[in-house]
């Protein structure tokens, strides 16, 4: 966005503003056992221990070589957090457990079909596989350190080993959806350079076995198409040594990783010692243009980050299961199912399919099955199975000493649901605010320390010190009522690094805003704009409101507007375009489209079905507008913008306001009746 420009109809214009609700307090039992229990961790990572707070996280950690500098501030706004050390993340989140751990679970594998057994994946047992997949990957396909590589996986055990197995070479792991199509696959490729893609054949959602092999396929011919040659494709097998699904497999191009498997047998391969700097992975997220960015996290200060908030968080301790019902597809998933969990020896969970097949209580039956003690999800699953049997959880015998929610804000009266039934009054609630960029926990109680409010996620975690500013760069104070942008006055190791070969759009969307000097070296000048609008009460719990630009969560999933807006302009009848989000009841948010056909089309409700047909083939799913909406035309200023402002308030059922100044304002009753 550029400086000062508004978005006319945002996730934040719709919010809905609820009370201020009273605090919850964590049980005595919980604080007990709490990794951490004073509020001397405050103080410990107040402003004035900064950079060398975060030191304490880094210490959590394995070294080769400890850092030289805590934080190089040297290329602002690219900050280099521990630089001069060496670190190995597979090796912080298999090796050195083997010492002490090596016969308890890493990983518990959940299969959807519930006749399939779970598969208990020990610490030994990720060490060799990941050392086989390590070697694969070597000497195979040739990837070295710094390279990149891009995964296509859904949520089955051979994700994780294959994002290990890539950090033990210092491969640069680009993990996609698997919910997303082959041609989002594709541009992810492109943009990643990627040689090499690494995908499944099949997977079960919904009672289905899913055939992923066919958009690797796509994926492969449209990133040629766009200039990237996929040498080789590597493809897991949901049943080892089946091929489960039709598509068949392209001569001189696809490989069984099974079949190659077997020339590694018991290979050991060494964990190379990376630069702290060094990017460990790319997460693809939505911005503002169509084009999504790669967002690049680093080794040494990303895993130091989301090992200590998985700890003092999340409090995770080595002996606890935990379950996030996340996909690891999404940043969730990197840091607090994959990186984080295993990092602290713990065991996690990985469910492969849908939260409620065949039924609303398969999560608290893997829950009683696994002896889950730390749930993690996001609002919409939470309103979701409110929604249909709000006793159900009851029936069940499972126990959590700890929840999270994550993704979207969370009614208070959900909230209450959540705390009350499915952790019935035992569990605490962390409301984690964070993002792709942000590696991990932005704001958030710590649970054995600050009590909860519901419908805020709470302070900034230790070492995040947030500040609102309004359009203008003034600061919102604490209590003042208002909402504002909401903006991070310190780096911290967890965030990423830049935008994967575009600096310069990561300077502008994060921190050209509100940046005090362009030339500054030094950090206080440089505050992160996080993009969304927040509000914070007087006790310095915030209220994260929803995104101020042209993105929205949808489900909890990132989503642009522009992406879906530039998938229906790909249909031959659509002239224009106009995404607006609309409140849903448990989805939070989802996408209206408004479509003005090019002249001699008729509006049909084929053509309808086919411009939603095809966002989903371009994006996935999760994009599927909640209507089409076909108009005779867009209600526009006179300089010709769509005002996207008076189809949000249509879609909403809000007052449209004063539209005299529009181009065209007897459209806007023509559309009300189209769409009421
Ligand atoms: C939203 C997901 C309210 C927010 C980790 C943010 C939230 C976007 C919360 C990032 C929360 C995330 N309360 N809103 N607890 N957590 N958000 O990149 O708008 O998929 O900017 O990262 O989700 O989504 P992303």
């Amino acid at each position: 966005m550029a400086k000062n420009e508004v978005v006319e109809t945002s996730e934040a214009q719709i919010a809905v503003h609820w009370q201020e609700e009273k605090y919850v307090y964590p049980s005595k039992k919980f604080i007990e056992q709490a990794n951490i229990k004073d509020e001397t961790i405050y103080e410990r990572f107040a402003l004035n221990n900064f950079p060398e707070c975060y030191t304490e996280y880094a210490d959590l950690l394995h070294w080769y070589k400890k850092w030289d500098t805590i934080l190089d501030t040297s290329d602002a706004p690219c900050w280099k957090w521990f630089a001069g050390g060496k670190i190995n993340a597979c090796y912080n989140c298999v090796d050195r457990h083997l010492e002490k751990n090596k016969n308890k679970t890493a990983i518990h594998f959940v299969p959807e079909p519930e006749n399939e057994r779970v598969q208990h994946i020990t610490y030994q047992e990720l060490y060799v596989r990941v050392n086989e997949v390590a070697a694969l990957l070597r000497d195979f396909t040739g990837l070295k350190a710094g390279d990149t590589v891009t995964l296509h996986l859904p949520m089955t055990a051979e994700l994780p080993i294959t994002m290990l197995a890539c950090a033990r070479l210092g491969v640069i792991h680009s993990q996609v959806f698997g919910g997303f199509s082959g041609r989002a696959c594709a541009d992810r490729i492109v943009d990643s350079k990627s040689k090499v893609l690494i995908t499944i054949d099949g997977y079960y959602r919904g009672g289905k076995l899913i055939d992923h092999k066919q958009n690797a396929d796509i994926a492969v011919d449209l990133a040629k198409k766009d200039g990237q040659k996929v040498d080789k494709v590597l493809i897991w097998q949901r049943y080892p040594g089946k091929n489960s699904v039709p598509t068949p497999m392209i001569e001189g191009l696809d490989y069984f990783v099974n079949d190659l498997l077997k020339n590694y047998r018991g290979k050991k391969v060494d964990p190379v010692p990376m630069p702290a700097e060094a990017p460990l992975f790319l997460m693809y997220t939505s911005g503002t243009t169509g084009k999504p960015k790669g967002c690049q996290h680093s080794t040494g200060g990303y895993l130091a980050y989301v090992t200590g908030t998985s700890k003092y968080i999340q409090d995770i301790h080595p002996e606890d299961v935990y379950w996030c019902m996340a996909d690891i597809g999404w940043i969730t998933g990197h840091s607090y199912i994959v990186y984080g969990p295993l990092s602290l020896c713990a065991s996690t969970v990985i469910y492969e399919g849908v939260p409620t097949y065949p039924d609303a209580g398969r999560a608290w039956r893997i829950a009683e099955e696994l002896n889950v003690n730390i749930f993690h999800t996001a609002p919409t699953l939470i309103r979701a199975l409110r929604k249909i049997d709000p006793d159900l959880p009851k029936k069940y015998n499972h126990h959590f000493k700890h929840m999270t929610t994550v993704g979207e804000p969370i009614e208070p009266e959900v909230w209450r649901w959540y705390h009350e039934v499915v952790g019935k009054n035992e569990a605490v609630i962390v409301d984690t605010w964070w993002q792709t960029e942000t590696g991990g926990f932005l704001c958030s109680t710590v649970p054995g320390v600050k009590p909860m409010k519901p419908g805020s996620a709470g302070p900034g975690v230790p070492g995040i010190h947030p500040i609102i500013y309004d359009e203008l760069g003034n600061e919102i104070k604490a209590g003042e009522g208002r909402a504002g942008n909401i903006c991070i006055r310190n780096p911290w190791p967890g965030a990423f690094q830049t935008i994967w070969g575009d600096r310069d759009r990561y300077v502008s969307t994060y921190y050209a805003k509100y940046c005090k000097d362009k030339n500054s070296k030094d950090w206080r000048d440089w505050p992160y704009l996080a993009g969304d609008a927040a509000m914070e009460a007087e006790d310095g719990y915030y209220r994260i409101l929803g995104r101020i630009d042209d993105v929205i969560n949808v489900s909890g999933h990132r989503l642009g507007t522009k992406e879906i807006e530039s998938a229906a302009l790909t249909v031959m009848e659509v002239a224009e375009a106009a995404v607006v989000p609309v409140s849903d009841e448990i989805k939070g948010v989802v996408p209206d489209l408004y479509i003005s056909l090019k002249p001699g089309y008729e509006p049909t409700d084929e053509l309808a079905m086919k411009i939603s047909a095809k966002i989903c083939e371009t994006i996935g799913k999760i994009a599927k507008p909640r209507r089409v909406w076909l108009v005779s035309d867009m209600p526009k200023t006179r300089s010709g913008k769509i005002m996207r402002r008076v189809l949000g308030a249509l879609s909403n059922k809000k007052d449209v306001g004063d539209v005299s100044t529009l181009a065209n304002p007897e459209i806007v009753d023509e559309i009300k009746r189209v769409t009421s």
